[in-house]
């Protein structure tokens, strides 16, 4: 797996943000586990092209840092930057050989630890996020739902998902997306597969306590839609915490 397969799919993944799912599930999972962030130094690993960093921001945290390991996405989140201003800094680079200048109040990981592809790496970033947190801290981020991975193709077309892996998923294996976005584009990516006692024992190893799946929650906007019943039912992504 190229370690920067997003620079050919940036913009394609920039649009996949405006994906229903995007909004009233992991948006709203991830803003409902953070809580009042106003003040906060927060770092953003694996921002991609800034769409949390900006919202991070605008919930009023004090500094965002994102990092990313793509340079087109960081070009990307530069260039919303420049033409809307909100103070966001952005560093390319690779999330396990960053060395932050200060100490933040809270990590934000959204689908960075599935990048790892060993349990040496997952190690390392957690490591680097570890050392950049404050005693206290915050690590909180998304995955890939290592609880219930793909065996096979699985699909949850009407949120725009398609997801593919192994059989058997072992260590290492290749998770392959395929997102369809409103515009009927689709596109691909992959991540790798751990098992959640990899990452129980990385997060331990890392010297976090109380880490935890948080599975994920609907905004209350759409509670009593069926259409989120299937994706309530068997969550293809899964939020975390964890603390310093
Ligand atoms: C699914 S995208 C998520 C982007 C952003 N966090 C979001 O939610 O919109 C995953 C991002 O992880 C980045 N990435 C993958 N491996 C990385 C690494 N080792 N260090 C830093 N970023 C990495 C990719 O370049 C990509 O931008």
């Amino acid at each position: 797996m190229s370690v920067a397969q997003y620079d050919a799919i940036a913009a394609a993944y920039q649009d996949s943000k405006q994906l229903p799912f995007r909004r009233h599930v992991e948006r709203h999972t991830l803003f409902e586990a953070l809580g009042d962030i106003r003040g906060l130094r927060v770092l953003d690993l694996a921002c991609g092209e800034g769409f949390y960093t900006r919202l991070l921001r605008i919930a009023g945290a004090a500094e965002v840092t994102g990092v990313d390991i793509s340079g087109e996405m960081i070009r990307l989140a530069e260039r919303q930057e420049r033409e809307n201003p909100l103070g966001c800094r952005y560093v390319c680079s690779d999330a396990a050989d960053y060395r932050p200048e200060g100490t933040v109040d809270l990590v934000v990981a959204m689908y960075l630890l599935h990048y790892a592809g060993s349990a040496d790496k997952l190690l390392r970033f957690l490591t680097v996020a570890h050392a950049a947190l404050r005693p206290g801290g915050r690590l909180v981020g998304f995955n890939d739902n290592v609880l219930n991975p793909p065996r096979g193709t699985v699909s949850w077309s009407k949120y725009g998902i398609v997801k593919t892996g192994p059989a058997v998923p072992t260590a290492g294996a290749p998770i392959r997306y395929r997102l369809t976005n409103a515009d009927g584009a689709s596109f691909e990516f992959d991540n790798c597969y751990e098992s959640p006692e990899t990452y129980r024992r990385a997060f331990g190893e890392a010297g976090f306590r109380e880490f935890r799946w948080l599975g994920v929650s609907l905004d209350p906007a759409e509670r009593g839609n069926p259409f989120w019943d299937d994706f309530l039912a068997n969550p293809p992504v899964i939020g975390f915490t964890a603390s310093r």
